[in-house]
């Protein structure tokens, strides 16, 4: 029988609730409510099916899981600030050799050379100024044919927006910075990517959106 691409996303999804239930109820839960909320296993389908990939701010490896279970030809290095998440990546990633997670600053991390690097629902946690840095950092490094995959949350409309806003306030107590898809593809075109701005706020309660970003040919 042929494989749909949402009887792939639903067997996907399954197992990875699977893996993370095996890291005790709290981990469940969340994980569980992630991927209800975020549509995180479609995004899969926008990474190359191979190659070295890098996911910063990839917080307990949830989506660096999900990319090694749309493809075992994909090679992950996740990053993220917290030592507990990195921790709690690493335990349930143990014995995966494709699977590996450092703790680091996104901004600072060094950068060898990835097919893809995924960026999914961090540039809203860090302030304007150094968002655009780690782009253009990234755009510096980025490989000829590489991709740079971002999921975040938009602006618009506005009711998902400040539902969104007020739940990460609650979750996270600290400021949050977001940017409306078009100040998003802005600062994008300025650094030099060519951008393909992709809404999957569809079926959600949240804006999401999705920024696949390349070098401009001519740059
Ligand atoms: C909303 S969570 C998203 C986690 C993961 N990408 C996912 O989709 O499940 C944002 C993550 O970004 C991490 N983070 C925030 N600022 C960071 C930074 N400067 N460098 C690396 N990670 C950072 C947080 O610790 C948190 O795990």
């Amino acid at each position: 029988m042929m494989e749909t691409a949402s009887n792939k996303r639903a067997q996907i999804n399954q197992e990875v609730r699977r893996r993370y239930s095996a890291a005790g109820f709290v981990s469940w839960l969340y994980t569980s409510i992630r991927l209800k909320l975020a549509p995180i296993v479609k995004v899969e389908e926008y990474v190359p099916k191979s190659g070295k990939i890098l996911d910063l701010g990839c917080g307990n490896g949830m989506f660096a899981n999900i990319l090694l279970l749309g493809s075992p030809q994909r090679s992950v290095k996740g990053v993220d600030l917290d030592a507990g998440r990195i921790r709690a990546a690493q335990r349930i990633a143990s014995g995966n050799s494709s699977l590996e997670f450092w703790v680091g600053d996104a901004g600072s991390f060094p950068l060898e050379q990835y097919d893809a690097i995924t960026v999914i629902d961090l540039l809203h946690h860090m302030e304007f100024a150094e968002q655009t840095k780690l782009l253009k950092k990234l755009y510096e490094r980025l490989a000829d044919g590489a991709v740079l995959i971002i999921k975040d949350l938009e602006k618009a409309p506005k009711w998902k927006y400040w539902f969104h806003y007020v739940q990460d306030s609650i979750s996270y107590r600290k400021p949050l910075y977001f940017r409306s898809a078009g100040e998003m593809e802005t600062t994008l075109r300025r650094i030099g990517y060519t951008v393909e701005i992709v809404s999957l706020a569809s079926g959600y309660m949240h804006p999401h959106v999705l920024y696949c970003c390349r070098r401009d040919a001519g740059n």
